[in-house]
């Protein structure tokens, strides 16, 4: 029976579901366009220059002009670019660059974009997981740490003095005065390279499994004449150095791991008397019926389905997923051995979800 007969259709409501499907087309799109002009600097070039036309815009940047003229007809129907058809020239009005360059007022959100593009990257080996269970190697995401450097940059290095390390109470005085901190999963290390900058007396370690990210955060560092800093490729599976740190940091770096129980305990083991842990971490709910108004829930599952769940399971891991949940997170933190368990959400990143633990 063709559907269209199905008594009980009601077709209004079949062809409004249809128009936000269609629209989701146009989004996706958009999104991927969004994250090619923020890697070629297009919308950095245009933000506070006068209207300009697509030859002028290639001369610019230096790029192929009948290409640029494409992707400008795309951002201009997807409403973020004015057209003047009587002078050929487009125009990034300042409201919108607001959002869409490296300085921009309101946070840059074209870095997010290039996570909806990197999905579009990995459908094939995505398809690959679906069919066999295998995991991925993050060596298998192009540009993978690249992108989460430029987004923690924005959600933890960004916020870290004013709103997040003032979250451990004492924290400041401690730091000032020279202690031992760990970042576990590290990344690229932009955070724990600015901590290392404003408090010269204390001591900064970064470890991540991907050698690529560590010798990236290495040369930064040493570019910076950083001395109080060292990065080091290690698997944090089975991690413990017993009364080693005296603060510990992991910026979305656990839920991701073979065995995040197990590196929450090992951490806490690793801290001294009076030493405390804050880790930031995804912050939906472990229940996916919370999580249907969480922002970005829909891309934080995408995610998790192409990355965050096989890396895990790549590693011979669980799979927890990007949606592991804050109360995941909280009873692995309470089992783990900690005296006190706080959890925060911040006002400009409700996204995430901090915990400060102490020992
Ligand atoms: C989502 S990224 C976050 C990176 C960084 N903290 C940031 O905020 O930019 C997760 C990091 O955890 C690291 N990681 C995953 N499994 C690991 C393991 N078993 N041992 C050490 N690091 C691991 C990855 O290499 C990756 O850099």
């Amino acid at each position: 029976m063709n559907v269209i007969d199905t008594p009980s259709l009601d077709l209004e409501r079949a062809e409004a579901f249809a128009d936000r499907v269609g629209g989701m087309f146009d989004a996706g799109a958009a999104a991927t366009m969004i994250s090619i002009g923020h890697r070629l600097g297009l919308f950095d070039g245009m933000a506070g220059a006068a209207p300009a036309t697509s030859t002028e815009i290639a001369a610019s940047t230096g790029l192929a002009e009948r290409y640029v003229r494409e992707w400008l007809a795309a951002m201009t129907t997807a409403g973020i670019l004015r057209y003047e058809p009587e002078t050929r020239r487009f125009h990034l009005p300042p409201e919108h660059a607001a959002c869409l360059t490296r300085e921009a007022a309101l946070g840059n959100l074209a870095v997010y974009a290039q996570h909806v593009s990197l999905l579009g990257r990995m459908e094939e080996r995505t398809l690959h997981c679906l069919k066999t269970g295998e995991g991925t190697g993050y060596g298998d995401y192009p540009c993978f740490h690249q992108i989460m450097a430029e987004d923690s940059g924005q959600t933890v290095t960004a916020g870290l003095f004013e709103h997040i390390l003032p979250l451990v109470a004492g924290l400041e005085a401690r730091l000032e005065a020279g202690i031992d901190v760990l970042d576990a999963g590290c990344g690229r290390g932009l955070a724990l390279m600015a901590m290392a900058r404003r408090y010269p007396k204390s001591r900064f370690t970064g470890y991540d499994l991907c050698a690529d990210a560590i010798a990236h955060a290495a040369e930064t560092a040493r570019a910076q004449g950083l001395s109080n800093i060292t990065f080091e490729t290690r698997d944090l599976t089975g991690y413990c150095e017993p009364g080693r740190w005296d603060f510990v940091t992991s910026f979305d770096a656990v839920h991701d791991q073979k065995d995040p129980e197990g590196l929450i305990s090992g951490l806490c083991r690793s801290l001294r008397p009076g030493g405390s842990y804050l880790m930031q971490d995804i912050g939906g709910s472990a229940h996916l019926e919370n999580n249907l108004d969480f922002p970005f829930a829909t891309l934080l599952y995408a995610v998790s389905l192409v990355h965050c769940t096989p890396v895990s399971i790549g590693q011979g891991g669980a799979g927890l997923g990007t949606m592991w949940g804050w109360e995941t997170a909280e009873a692995m933190l309470r089992g783990a051995g900690f005296k006190t368990v706080e959890r925060h959400v911040l006002a400009h990143d409700p996204m995430n979800v901090w915990f400060v633990s102490r020992v």
